[in-house]
């Protein structure tokens, strides 16, 4: 065997967390699946059962861990077992995919460098739920989608890379929601190429790219 063929890459291994469609995790199982993303996807979590992203996992034969929060007291006590659930896994990365609730700030001080997110907006511009009607309703010209890193403060961590999608006349938050999701599927595994490849790191809350401290996000123009 020669070269590129014989020379292993060591994939970078995850846990991945979801609450929903699960498209955004299908996306990178797809990148590692036909690009050679270096992922390895150990387990999937949910905090829902009937979260249909699971069957993505359970279709490609990767662990799947449910924790229902009623069965705990209080937030703190879910977060600390989810935490258990996930270490075992000893992921490098754990990455929200639509994970629809509240983190606990003991959650994410003990992920901190190693936790991202999605969000469907240009961060920091609206945070929180309902980005593509509240774009609409802003008058936006440009709208898009963010990979960052999470920090206690909702949707406000170090953001990584972004992907701009123009707002067209006539947009409906359906409309945009399909081309800002394109989008995303595209940014996300991107963005874990690049820490994979060691191009992308953390240090102590400062986010590196190639090296250098990276602040202000890369952009991507989508359409
Ligand atoms: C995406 O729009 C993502 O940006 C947001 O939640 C949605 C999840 O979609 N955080 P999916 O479950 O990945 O299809």
């Amino acid at each position: 065997m020669s070269g590129s063929t014989s020379r292993r890459v060591s994939r970078l291994p995850v846990v991945v967390l979801l609450s929903g469609r699960g498209s955004n995790f299908k996306a990178i199982l797809d990148a590692i699946e036909r690009d050679g993303l270096p992922v390895e996807v150990r387990a999937v979590f949910s905090n829902k059962a009937d979260a249909r992203g699971l069957a993505y996992a359970r279709n490609a034969g990767i662990d799947t861990i449910v924790l229902n929060p009623g069965d705990y007291p209080d937030r703190y006590s879910f977060d600390r077992a989810m935490q258990a659930r996930i270490d075992a896994y000893q992921p490098a990365l754990v990455l929200l995919a639509g994970y629809m609730r509240i983190l606990s700030g003991d959650f994410v001080r003990h992920y901190a460098g190693r936790l991202l997110n999605i969000h469907p907006s240009l961060l920091p511009a609206f945070r929180g739920l309902d980005t593509h009607q509240r774009a609409l309703d802003a008058g936006v010209s440009e709208h898009g989608a963010s990979v960052h890193f999470v920090t206690e403060e909702l949707d406000s961590g170090p953001v990584v890379l972004q992907a701009v999608v123009p707002v067209k006349a006539g947009d409906t938050a359906e409309t945009l929601a399909r081309r800002v999701l394109e989008q995303e599927h595209r940014i996300y595994p991107l963005a874990l190429r690049w820490f994979a490849e060691g191009r992308l790191d953390w240090n102590r809350g400062q986010v590196l790219f190639d090296g250098q401290a990276l602040h202000s996000p890369q952009r991507l123009a989508g359409c």
